[in-house]
């Protein structure tokens, strides 16, 4: 398995549903950030996972729905400052500590996040 994706190491799409099906119940709870979300929650939900599963690793299935990620610019509609930028990966640790993998599986996971989530920052 050295060689395989984070995605099929944490344990591929069963993982990905749980991960953001909790993430987004955090997000939609969080006293800053909930306010940025908009539409559907299960709609969010799929569409995360549809674009982790090729960010880790696995198959392009956002790509193939919604063409290229350009997630900055899909962001910029939504004034996201540091501190946002900041529950977002707090919802993310947590989301990701409930999950049934190693604690060296854990950060390696999270440790995908913080710069994506920097980049996101736009106000
Ligand atoms: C930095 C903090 C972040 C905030 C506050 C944030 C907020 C948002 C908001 C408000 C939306 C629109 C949701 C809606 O339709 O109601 C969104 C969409 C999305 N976000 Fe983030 N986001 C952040 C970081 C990230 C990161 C780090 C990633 C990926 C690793 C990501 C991936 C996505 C994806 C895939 C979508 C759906 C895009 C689409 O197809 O419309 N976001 N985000």
């Amino acid at each position: 398995m050295e060689n395989a994706s984070l995605y099929d190491r944490i344990g591929g799409e069963e993982t990905l549903r749980t991960l953001t099906d909790r993430f987004y119940d955090f997000v939609f709870e969080h006293e800053l950030i909930a306010r940025l979300f908009k539409s559907d929650k299960d709609e969010i939900k799929e569409k995360q996972r549809l674009f982790l599963t090729q960010f880790l690793g696995g198959p392009g299935l956002y790509s193939e729905v919604y063409g290229h990620p350009r997630l900055r610019a899909r962001h910029i509609p939504h004034p996201i400052g540091e501190e946002d930028a900041i529950a977002w990966l707090t919802c993310m640790d947590k989301a990701i500590s409930t999950l049934t993998i190693s604690d060296d599986l854990k950060k390696e996971l999270f440790s995908r996040f913080p710069q994506s989530a920097m980049f996101m920052v736009n106000s």
